[in-house]
């Protein structure tokens, strides 16, 4: 048995994406496809977005969860940063990883004051807040100080900034290490830098929207 697959994990987070799924936003109704567009393609703006749509979990899904956790667990992963908590769905996935691979630190960071409330109840109630530490406010500040030889990242947060975001972490990532970044199809400024270093990182999407990329030694 793993973490991941018993108790209390297992029935929290069937009970969380149930949750996830059923989440309306009445602000979202109130916003037209091209302001919604317009804003998560702003570098400015992004925040009066996720203020909006604050309801809403936008979690990843069971299957990314499960890759997230197996990319962990082989890697062995022991640090592990993620860009976007939201209500902690993922972080739950990486935490069980860092678990079951005997202890860690999990740094991940989240503006909306209330979800990252949910989010420590969450990790509470899965038996691993004391694996994780949530960093409130923008990531753009919060990850301005990291530890170094971090051996997984998770990019989920906004998407017009993956790339200033990656930009403070790269430096402290570790040889080998994994960087998973999720709707990565709507970010081309970090796609396109990612793989104009074919010598730096080797770099493949999955399922449309999904980029996995290694940091070559
Ligand atoms: C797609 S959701 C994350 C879902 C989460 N990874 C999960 O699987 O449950 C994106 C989250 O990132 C947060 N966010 C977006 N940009 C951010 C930033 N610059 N700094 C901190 N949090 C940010 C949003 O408030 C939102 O809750």
């Amino acid at each position: 048995m793993t973490t991941l697959t018993s108790q209390p994990l297992s029935g929290l987070l069937d009970r969380l994406f149930e949750e996830a799924n059923t989440a309306t936003s009445p602000a979202m109704g109130n916003l037209s496809l091209e302001e919604c567009d317009r804003l998560m393609h702003s570098k400015t703006e992004y925040r009066h977005l996720y203020g909006l749509i604050r309801d809403l979990w936008l979690p990843v899904s069971r299957e990314t969860g499960n890759l997230l956790y197996m990319l962990a667990r082989s890697s062995r992963a022991r640090t592990i940063v993620e860009f976007g908590t939201s209500f902690g769905i993922s972080t739950l996935f990486l935490a069980a990883a860092l678990r079951d691979n005997g202890g860690g630190q999990l740094i991940t960071s989240e503006f909306e004051p209330s979800k990252v409330v949910r989010a420590g109840q969450n990790l509470a109630d899965g038996g691993l807040i004391d694996l994780v530490e949530i960093r409130e406010g923008d990531a753009l500040t919060t990850f301005a100080d990291l530890p170094d030889a971090i051996d997984l990242v998770l990019l989920d947060g906004a998407k017009s900034i993956y790339l200033d975001v990656f930009k403070l972490i790269e430096p402290r990532l570790r040889p080998g290490a994994l960087i998973i970044a999720d709707d990565a199809d709507n970010c081309p400024e970090y796609l396109d830098y990612i793989r104009s270093a074919p010598r730096t990182f080797l770099s493949t999407s999955f399922a449309d929207d999904i980029d996995v990329t290694m940091r070559l030694a």
